[in-house]
């Protein structure tokens, strides 16, 4: 196994690079895990070649035009459409049906990325009729991230995984309904997103913006220690109406978070929760 050496980062170099992102861009780092903000520090360090972090942290200080790509650098996109099916066939079964009856579901997906994860809901929507009371909103710290999911257009290569991740949602279904294939690309329909806005907002320093009847933040959690997850927490379950229903990643636990005793699992292993009434 090929062992990536990424350099050395003193905790006094992190330690101004959390400074200068508070104080110049408002952007709180200071509760995100510190070995893979170390981590990924180092990659952005190596793949400019810079001897280490003090002269990122001048680039951060002096560059401020930089600091939308440095986001974009810094944080982890990784996505799938219908990532983790299993998780979609229990939100589904077991999660929306008390819901179909309300005249608008609002839905906000933290941490949206590039958009894959709206697209399913879009489409999950679609397939059981419920998309026209649908208002979803797709937020993320990164806005290329956010830029690219307005635009619902996908190398092409991903196609099988996408055709296979939602066929293990909709058997006997095939994606194509929902796509297009132009200049080596998997372009989702348009439709899809009429009823989807786009937002740069920044979960940890920002306040939510309304009552969901739904919350996605899936694979978000993991970067951040347990205390920010704690916050983060409560502010999501701050902003769910009674009955509404919080799914987070499979690989995430609500166990550092005292607003969990304000929610009943619907899916243990799904990571599904629905605020008590
Ligand atoms: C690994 S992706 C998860 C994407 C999608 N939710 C999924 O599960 O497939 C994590 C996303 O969280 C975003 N993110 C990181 N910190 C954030 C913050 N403070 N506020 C909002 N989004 C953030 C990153 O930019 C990235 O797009």
């Amino acid at each position: 196994m090929l062992i990536e050496v990424l350099p050395e980062i003193s905790d006094a170099e992190l330690e101004q690079f959390m400074q200068i992102m508070l104080t110049q861009y408002g952007h709180d780092f200071r509760g995100y895990a510190p070995a893979s903000l170390k981590r990924r520090l180092g990659s952005v360090i190596k793949k400019y070649g810079l001897p280490g972090l003090t002269i990122l942290n001048h680039r951060l200080l002096t560059q401020p035009e930089y600091i939308r790509y440095f986001i974009n650098e810094i944080t982890v996109s990784t996505t799938e459409l219908f990532r983790d099916p299993s998780a979609w066939i229990a939100f589904r079964t077991q999660a929306l049906p008390p819901l179909f009856t309300l005249p608008e579901i609002r839905i906000w997906h933290v941490g949206a990325s590039t958009g894959e994860e709206v697209l399913s809901m879009a489409i999950l929507l679609k397939e059981i009729g419920l998309y026209d009371k649908a208002r979803i909103f797709a937020t993320d710290i990164d806005d290329i991230s956010i830029e690219k999911a307005a635009q619902a257009r996908y190398p092409i290569r991903l196609k099988p995984l996408y055709e296979q991740n939602f066929q293990a949602v909709f058997p006997g279904k095939s994606l194509t309904q929902y796509t297009a294939e132009s200049n080596n690309q998997l372009v989702f329909r348009p439709e899809l997103l009429q009823n989807v806005k786009f937002l740069r907002h920044n979960i940890v320093t920002e306040n939510p913006f309304g009552e969901f009847e739904v919350i996605l933040c899936r694979n978000l959690l993991i970067y951040f220690t347990p205390a920010l997850q704690d916050q983060v927490v409560t502010k999501l379950v701050d902003s769910l109406v009674t009955g509404g229903i919080l799914m987070v990643g499979t690989k995430e636990s609500l166990f550092w978070c005292s607003a969990a005793k304000r929610l009943v699992s619907v899916n243990d292993t799904e990571r599904i929760f629905r605020k008590q009434r």
